[in-house]
């Protein structure tokens, strides 16, 4: 007999069996990928953060939906200092510039790639760009979501839109850097709205 995943996921759930096989998400079937970039350091408002607000929201994604992770390190580190991270950040900005970064994930078994960032500048980190363009997104469904300082997701979200043309862009969401780093509950909670709003949770 030929047991498609789907199937697979359906006869779990009636034999009462966990849905996390496979890293399926139990709510949908699809599977996940949390791809983020994220920072340590000096940040602004913050003081010298040791795991990236970025981060933090991630690994609760990935938690709560089953999903996957990958964290896009840059092959050249942004500077902790936050006065010459905004120096690097800016003068990459300007050139559109395409930072490459460490190892690679293929994404061609997701469903769902969750793109996270803090934003820089209003927009996300240009190496968050070199990962957006380096992989084929066609019949994907990508959620963009940052951390950022009052922001929001500016129009992040319609950039991806534009550089991933073949992918469904579903409605992102933007969390505070400082809830974030310094209100677990609450990120968890943003977090938790979020998911649900995306019916993944
Ligand atoms: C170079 C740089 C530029 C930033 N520009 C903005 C900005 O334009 N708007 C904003 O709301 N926050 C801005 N921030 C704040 C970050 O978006 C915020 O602290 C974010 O949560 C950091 O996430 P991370 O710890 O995952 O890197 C900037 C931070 C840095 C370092």
């Amino acid at each position: 007999m030929d047991i498609t995943r789907r199937n697979f996921v359906k006869l779990a759930t009636t034999a009462g069996l966990m849905l996390t096989f496979g890293k399926v998400s139990a709510a949908t079937n699809e599977k996940i990928l949390v791809v983020y970039y994220s920072r340590t350091g000096e940040e602004y408002g913050l003081g010298n953060i040791t795991k990236g607000n970025t981060a933090i929201i991630a690994e609760l994604i990935a938690q709560k939906t089953g999903g996957d992770l990958f964290e896009i390190k840059p092959v050249t580190p942004y500077p902790d200092s936050y006065e010459e991270c905004k120096k690097v950040a800016s003068r990459e900005k300007a050139t559109k510039a395409r930072p490459p970064f460490i190892g690679n994930v293929d994404i061609s078994g997701y469903d769902i790639i969750f793109c996270g960032y803090p934003i820089w500048y209003g927009d996300a980190p240009q190496i968050v760009y070199t990962f957006l363009e380096g992989h084929d997104f066609s019949g994907k469904k990508i959620v963009p979501f940052c951390t950022h300082g009052g922001s929001g997701l500016s129009s992040t979200d319609q950039n991806i839109m534009l550089t991933c043309p073949t992918a469904k862009i579903l409605q992102g969401f933007a969390i505070q850097g400082s809830i974030a780093q310094n209100n677990p509950s609450k990120a968890a909670e943003l977090v938790d709205n979020n998911l649900k709003k995306l019916a993944l949770i």
